[in-house]
């Protein structure tokens, strides 16, 4: 059996949007209902994870799992600038505790890719007062992260973030995975997590950091090929990567992976497999993100806050899954130092701009009954939890 470290987490994640249903105050609502969006369908009442919480903790726990990644809402927190709802931090402080209850350790994440309608309006990242915006929502979230709070990921995927920059204007969202990040945006991003950061040090015993998209970019061997690559991440996705050498862990999140030729990203092969998103069945994806997150960041400790497969055959996030931790295991044991595994995701729910087609969980949702069905990953990845080992 490969065993892993002591105290590894064993989870599985989400995000507010994606599953917590009726984000109203948030810029993607506005985006799903803008004329002419390139989104394929609106969130509406997502997962109603929002009111279903109690039900997909217990599932979760009585899997095998120990741990569960979940975002709060900005847009519920602060509704609009400077007015907070007592009644929503209320709200994620109650899922705190319910997972604690269950035995689940919550990794909290303050902000996934949603802002509220204010903050677009304002300019979004491109307003120079945002670093000190984000500072104050996490003096706001602070109090009902004092107790039973470990880890805590500030801001989800800064190197897609910075190129879902344009909020406002619904045609950049198609640029989402394409190169060009907005530079201006990269650098709010940077500066509001060293901001939030410093906040949360003030708690004893939390551990700060931010969810890096690791994208495993190959290029060709042809010529041109190399160069071309860093217009695709490299160097923009290592500035996150690098800046994680202050921070407490690095969250990982892989996929799959993406030939570079001269031209640019290639499309997947004919013949090789692909996932309902498209993208190409790798499960070595985590571990390759796991080998270049420790290099760069100075061997910071690492945690795989995302890792998954869109598919409607279970079996194949069954075999995604353990090759996965197969290769994960090999980096411990060459010494890398992870801490855990968030399985993307705990729900079906809400991919973006695809809508609800590509079927990411360890749960299914009925989106009329919002009826829970686990799936025998779900099984699978509690009793490797279990044994703490495969
Ligand atoms: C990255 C994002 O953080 C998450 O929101 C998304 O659903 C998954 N990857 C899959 O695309």
């Amino acid at each position: 059996m490969l065993t892993f470290p002591d105290g590894f987490l064993w989870g599985a994640a989400t995000a507010a949007h994606q599953v917590e249903g009726n984000n109203v105050n948030s810029n993607w609502w506005v985006m799903e209902h803008a004329p002419g969006t390139p989104i394929v369908e609106p969130s509406g009442d997502a997962a109603d994870h929002y009111n279903r919480y109690p039900e997909d903790l217990r599932l979760l726990a009585d899997a095998g799992l120990n741990s569960y990644r979940f975002s709060v809402e900005w847009a519920r927190i602060e509704p609009e600038r400077g007015f907070v709802s007592r009644a929503n931090l209320d709200h994620y402080r109650r899922m705190i505790d319910a997972c604690l209850d269950v035995g689940l350790e919550p990794v909290v994440t303050l902000m996934h890719f949603t802002v509220p309608r204010w903050m677009d309006q304002a300019g979004f990242w491109r307003n120079p007062e945002a670093p000190d915006l984000f500072a104050r929502y996490t003096e706001t979230v602070l109090p009902i992260l004092q107790d039973g709070v470990r880890y805590v990921c500030t801001i989800n995927e800064p190197n897609i973030a910075a190129m879902l920059a344009g909020g406002e204007k619904a045609e950049n969202l198609v640029a989402y995975g394409l190169p060009n990040p907005d530079l201006q945006v990269a650098d709010a991003l940077l500066a509001s997590h060293r901001r939030s950061r410093e906040v949360l040090s003030s708690v004893p015993g939390l551990q700060s950091g931010w969810t890096i998209a690791t994208q495993d970019f190959i290029p060709t061997d042809e010529p041109g090929a190399a160069e071309k690559l860093h217009e695709y991440g490299y160097p923009r996705d290592d500035w996150y990567l690098e800046e994680s050498a202050g921070d407490d862990f690095v969250g990982v999140q892989a996929y799959t992976r993406t030939f570079i030729g001269p031209e640019g990203p290639r499309p997947v092969a004919e013949d090789a497999e692909t996932t309902l998103t498209g993208w190409e069945y790798f499960p070595q994806a985590a571990a390759d993100g796991i080998r270049s997150a420790w290099e760069k960041s100075g061997h910071t400790p690492i945690l795989v806050t995302e890792n998954g497969i869109a598919t409607a055959d279970d079996s194949r996030r069954i075999d995604y899954t353990e090759a996965s931790l197969r290769a994960i295991h090999d980096t411990i044991a060459d010494g890398v130092d992870v801490r855990g595994y968030l399985h993307w995701s705990a729900l079906d729910n809400y991919e973006w701009a695809s809508g609800y087609r590509p079927t990411f969980g360890l749960i299914g949702v009925d989106l009329e009954t919002f009826e829970r069905t686990p799936k025998p990953s779900l099984g699978r990845l509690g009793a490797i939890a279990r044994q703490n080992g495969l």
